[in-house]
């Protein structure tokens, strides 16, 4: 896995975020190296960010970010690359709003590191109903390859614990091959049983093919959710990639 920096702009898009909703308190998971939150906080928002990075190595996260932002534009601009241009210009303005974002970022964990909660999915450090609204982008469905059902399960589960309100995830596809993440409907059946309901909205950020959609998970109503021990779940195998080679 790597660690990616999307922007404000970015988020907004891609959770179809409006201006009642940035009103909210918000959790960010994971938060990356995204400077979604450091924007969002100048603007006025409650946003607290959660990654399992965010412990001592955290000073490092922007530069390993702009180091992947290289990985990546070497990809974008490779002959055939298949990658939709209507909502970036192109290769450079991705790439060079990608590395403001990871910057960005890192001036605001350095500034502000109470707002950076170190805390891996499927548990995390905070009490039950802890935010209205809870955003997750590019790590459930996404590595849906590499993490395994019981893991989306209970990773599920721990973002409604603390969503008084909704959770939205984002993309529903798997980023290996481009193809809608398998048990996605088996997820939503789960999560009813739990008393979320759920539902498939389109979003108007694009970038990766088919990749326009965002899932709502409603938790107001939610009913006692499943002990995590009862959901079975394997541990996080993913590893950055830069680390591994
Ligand atoms: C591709 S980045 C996405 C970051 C951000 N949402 C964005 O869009 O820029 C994936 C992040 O997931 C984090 N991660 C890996 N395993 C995790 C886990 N078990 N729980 C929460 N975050 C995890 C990684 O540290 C990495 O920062």
């Amino acid at each position: 896995m790597f660690v990616s920096a999307r922007n404000f702009d970015e988020y907004r898009s891609m959770f179809g975020l409006t201006d009642h909703d940035l009103s909210l308190s918000l959790l960010d998971c994971p938060g990356g190296a995204a400077s979604f939150a450091a924007e969002a906080r100048a603007r006025g928002t409650r946003v607290t960010s959660v990654d399992p990075e965010y412990g001592a190595g955290r000073g490092k996260l922007a530069e390993l970010a702009l180091l992947e932002n290289e990985h990546k534009h070497a990809e974008l601009v490779e002959p055939g690359a298949d990658f939709v241009w209507t909502w970036f210009e192109g290769p450079e303005q991705y790439t060079r709003l990608r590395s403001e974002s990871a910057r960005r970022f890192g001036d605001d964990i350095a500034a502000h590191p109470r707002h950076y909660v170190e805390g891996a999915l499927p548990h995390l450090p905070f009490p039950d109903r802890s935010f209205d609204l809870v955003l997750s982008s590019h790590l459930l469905f996404s590595y849906g390859r590499q993490l395994d059902e019981g893991f989306h399960r209970e990773a599920l589960l721990e973002l409604v614990r603390l969503a008084r309100w909704q959770v939205r995830l984002y993309p529903l596809f798997q980023h290996a091959d481009f193809t809608r993440y398998p048990a996605l409907e088996r997820m939503r059946h789960f999560l009813a049983d739990c008393g979320v309901t759920s539902r498939v909205e389109p979003v108007e950020y694009a970038f990766d093919p088919g990749d326009q959609e965002m899932l709502v998970l409603e938790c107001a109503e939610r009913g006692v959710l499943p002990r995590s021990a009862d959901v079975a779940h394997q541990r996080d195998p993913v590893r950055w990639r830069h680390r591994d080679g």
